[in-house]
């Protein structure tokens, strides 16, 4: 170290022993990185265009997609498989952006307490579904998962579905008119538990 008086501001000295620049100045390399690699994910195609064939959930689905927020499920289960060879030789192909692009907000999680869910469409008969979602213990006597008796004695209130797929018009999801004017009649007379059955029966479908 010269002892001479030619420091800038910037020598590391002067850095490296500043508390105050020292974090000023690592904040501003954390954020500079992390735009950089987050920026161009907005503008990607694979990370903005749908897959091929992706369509919006139908009134149903989309209802059971809401139960499966309200109920928690997310609390046990991801929707997301990871490109390694264990994941998908367990559940399937691994997971990409642009499937979940109509998913507001997506399911992808990492709380594994149960199995990825991700692929889990037409993997077991609606009747499985519904016994296990009754009682879990039924088909699967050392699961830990809750019963949800009450899904089959809800019936859902038509009403409430054209005003949520307008909500996720404006984010989005290109529903069309006659699509939402059709929403009630598709879940009249449906239990809650008919609508999740028909969200956990189209997960994952488009790439298998
Ligand atoms: C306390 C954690 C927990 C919660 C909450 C939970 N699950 Fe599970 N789930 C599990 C466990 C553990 C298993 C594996 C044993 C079994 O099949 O019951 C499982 C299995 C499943 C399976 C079968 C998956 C497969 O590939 O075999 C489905 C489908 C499922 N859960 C759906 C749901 C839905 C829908 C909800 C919300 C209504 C939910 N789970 C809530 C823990 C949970």
């Amino acid at each position: 170290m010269s002892a001479n008086n030619t420091k800038s501001t910037f020598s590391h000295e002067k850095i490296e022993t500043s508390n105050f620049l020292m974090i000023v100045l690592i904040l501003l390399v954390v954020a500079f990185g992390g735009i950089v690699e987050i920026v161009p994910l907005f503008f990607q195609k694979s990370t903005t265009e749908p897959i091929r064939g992706l369509q919006p959930y139908t009134a149903l689905q989309l209802y059971g997609r809401d139960v499966y927020l309200r109920e928690g499920c997310y609390n046990c289960h991801s929707q997301m498989i990871r490109p390694f060879r264990a994941e998908t030789l367990r559940y399937g192909h691994y997971s990409v952006a642009g499937e979940s692009v109509y998913d507001h907000p997506f399911q992808w999680g990492s709380k594994r307490t149960g199995p990825d869910l991700a692929r889990v469409g037409g993997r077991y008969s609606d009747e499985w579904h519904r016994i296990h979602l009754n009682n879990p213990r039924d088909v699967v006597p050392e699961s830990i998962m809750p019963m949800y008796p009450w899904l089959e004695k809800t019936l859902i209130d038509p009403s409430v579905m054209a005003p949520r797929m307008r909500a996720l018009r404006t984010v989005g999801v290109p529903y069309t008119d006659a699509q939402i004017n059709a929403a009630a009649d598709d879940v009249k007379g449906k239990t809650e538990l008919d609508a999740l059955i028909s969200y956990l029966q189209i997960l994952g479908t488009y790439l298998k």
